[in-house]
This record gives C-alpha cells, sequence and structure tokens, in this order.
C-alpha cells in the first residue's frame, strides 16, 4: 500500500496530526512518503493508493498551499484512489471540508468521517491519527 500524506501547518498543530497518521501507517507496513503539501510531486500521487491532505483552516478556507495543490490538480482523475483529510481548526474547520469536497469531484473514493481536532492535538487524538493511518495501510487493498 503507497501512501502519501501532504501536509500545511502554521503553527505545528496539524503536522503533528499528519506525521502521527504517517507513523501508523509505516508501521503497519505501507510505503508512505511525507511531505509538506508544496512539495508534493505528480509522481507521488500518481503512486499512491492513497492520497491525504492535512490542512488547517484559516479565514473558512485551506492555507495557499493547500488551494496551490487543488488548482495544481485541478484536472487530475483520483479515480481508483482513496483520499483521507484531517486537521486542526478552532471553529468548523470549513478548508477540511472543502478538501473532501475537491476530492469527492475529482472521482476519489473519500474515507470519513474526517479527523477534525481543535487546536493542539492531544495525545489521544495523535493515537487516534496513528490509529487511522494503521487502517489506510490494512483495510484499503486494490
Ligand atoms: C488568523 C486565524 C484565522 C483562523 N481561522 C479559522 C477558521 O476560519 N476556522 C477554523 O475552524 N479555525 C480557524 N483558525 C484556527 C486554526 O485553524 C487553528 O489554530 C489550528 O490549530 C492551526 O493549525 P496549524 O498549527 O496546523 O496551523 C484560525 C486561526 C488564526 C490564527
Amino acid at each position: 500500500m503507497k501512501i502519501v500524506v501532504g501536509y500545511e501547518s502554521y503553527h505545528g498543530n496539524t503536522r503533528t496530526m499528519a506525521y502521527a497518521l504517517e507513523r501508523g501507517a509505516r508501521e503497519a507496513g505501507a510505503e508512505t512518503v511525507i511531505r509538506n503539501i508544496r512539495q508534493i510531486k505528480p509522481f507521488d500521487i500518481k503512486n499512491a493508493d492513497v492520497v491525504v491532505v492535512a490542512t488547517p483552516t484559516y479565514h473558512q478556507k485551506p492555507p495557499s498551499n493547500v488551494r496551490y495543490f487543488m488548482k495544481n490538480y485541478d484536472n487530475f482523475d483520483f479515480s481508483g484512489k482513496t483520499a483521507f483529510v484531517l486537521g486542526s481548526c478552532e471553529e468548523l474547520g470549513d478548508a477540511i471540508d472543502q478538501t473532501i469536497d475537491f476530492f469527492r469531484s475529482k472521482g476519489a473514493t473519500v474515507l470519513t468521517p474526517p479527523i477534525k481536532v481543535k487546536g493542539k492535538p492531544t495525545k489521544a487524538d495523535l493515537e487516534s491519527c496513528q490509529q487511522k493511518g494503521s487502517e489506510l495501510a490494512t483495510t484499503q487493498r486494490f
């Protein structure tokens, strides 16, 4: 199972969640790539069975690098791929919902519910992220 995790994070909250998920996936046997979303390469996406985006919400939307990712992959066909979205927020976490909508509109199978954490993730939150990574690694077979 090949899992790519692209994250953006200004204060570290979402990044910590992304790394916990990636660790769970890797320890469960997946081949993983984790990068700031701006550094994700087309090869990473083409090669992946599962694409994970970890995004905080700022001003009711994803940060610019996440929006840049969506713009870049606007014509990409995600059908046959599974997507999962997570992130930290303080209110509604609209960026997560918008990213889910993006993946759905491009044909991905989006696993829901996403993981939305308020503010700084607790140990239990990080365990949930790690557990989700493990599930993604072991249950999504193509
Ligand atoms: C200027 C600013 C605007 C924000 N806007 C929103 C928002 O519209 N919706 C929301 O749910 N959280 C909002 N937040 C909360 C952040 O998403 C939250 O602090 C999150 O933990 C930041 O994650 P990061 O450390 O990964 O960047 C905002 C925070 C700041 C500082």
